[in-house]
């Protein structure tokens, strides 16, 4: 049966006691966690670099799925990957189809994922279906970048519709980040989506645990096809 990802944003954690989120996530069951890199240029917020992914690495077996929130992210994916960046994802709004291949080389020979996102405000770039062999990931941000806790843009379901069929045929994750919550995670993953990020809806709840357990319920009831 198809599981859903479920990727806590640690944006939106306590980053005074990160190890501590962490552990109640995993405990959860959370598939990955997601580390939003915003650089106060791309994103109008300063965030965390790669010594917090460092870090992070220590406290957690999960994949970290890294998210590139920055104006030059050549200059930067190999301090990410060497922090240990399992999924770095970048920023179609700054990189051309050549800096895709040449970044998609280095993270094959790396063994590492290669995300390619794009803004609210953003289409698919013409770029990315002829080069979908040289990508793992597919990022439809929900919110304009940089913060967590903002409200979903429903709009951005129809780039999730129109590469879901690359998901089904060709195992390309579709990841939808930015104000996805219990409600609508539904909707999200019957659009199309293989991976929730959440940040807030989890990390700012009393509850993380039954925060992540909520959504997970309300994603496989979609999957395997069961109505409320
Ligand atoms: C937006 C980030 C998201 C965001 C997720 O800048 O890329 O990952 O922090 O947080 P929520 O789920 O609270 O929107
Ligand atoms: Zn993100």
């Amino acid at each position: 049966m198809i599981r859903v990802k479920i990727a806590p944003s640690i944006l939106a954690a306590d980053h005074a006691d990160l190890k501590g989120d962490i552990r109640k996530v995993e405990e959860a069951g959370a598939d990955m966690i997601h580390v939003d890199v915003a650089d106060g240029h791309f994103a109008p917020n300063i965030s965390m670099g790669p010594d917090t992914v460092r870090s992070v690495r220590k406290v957690t077996r999960l994949p970290l799925d890294v998210h590139l929130m920055i104006s030059e992210p050549e200059k930067f994916v190999d301090a990410f990957l060497t922090a240990g960046s399992d999924i770095l994802t970048v920023h179609a709004e700054v990189v051309n189809s050549q800096q895709v291949i040449r970044l998609s080389r280095l993270f094959r020979e790396k063994g590492r994922k290669l995300g390619i996102a794009v803004k609210p405000s953003s289409p698919i770039p013409s770029w990315l279906e002829p080069q979908l062999d040289s990508i793992d990931l597919f990022l439809v941000l929900a919110v304009n970048p940089g913060f967590p806790g903002q409200r979903f843009m429903p709009e951005v379901l129809t780039k999730v519709e129109s590469m879901a069929k690359h998901a089904r045929e060709n195992g390309l994750e579709i990841e939808v980040d930015g104000g996805v919550d219990q409600e609508n995670a539904a909707t999200i993953v019957s659009a199309g989506a293989t991976t929730l990020v959440a940040g807030a809806s989890i990390f700012r709840r009393n509850d993380v645990k039954s925060a992540l357990l909520e959504m997970r319920e309300a994603a496989q009831r979609v999957v395997e096809g069961v109505r409320t």
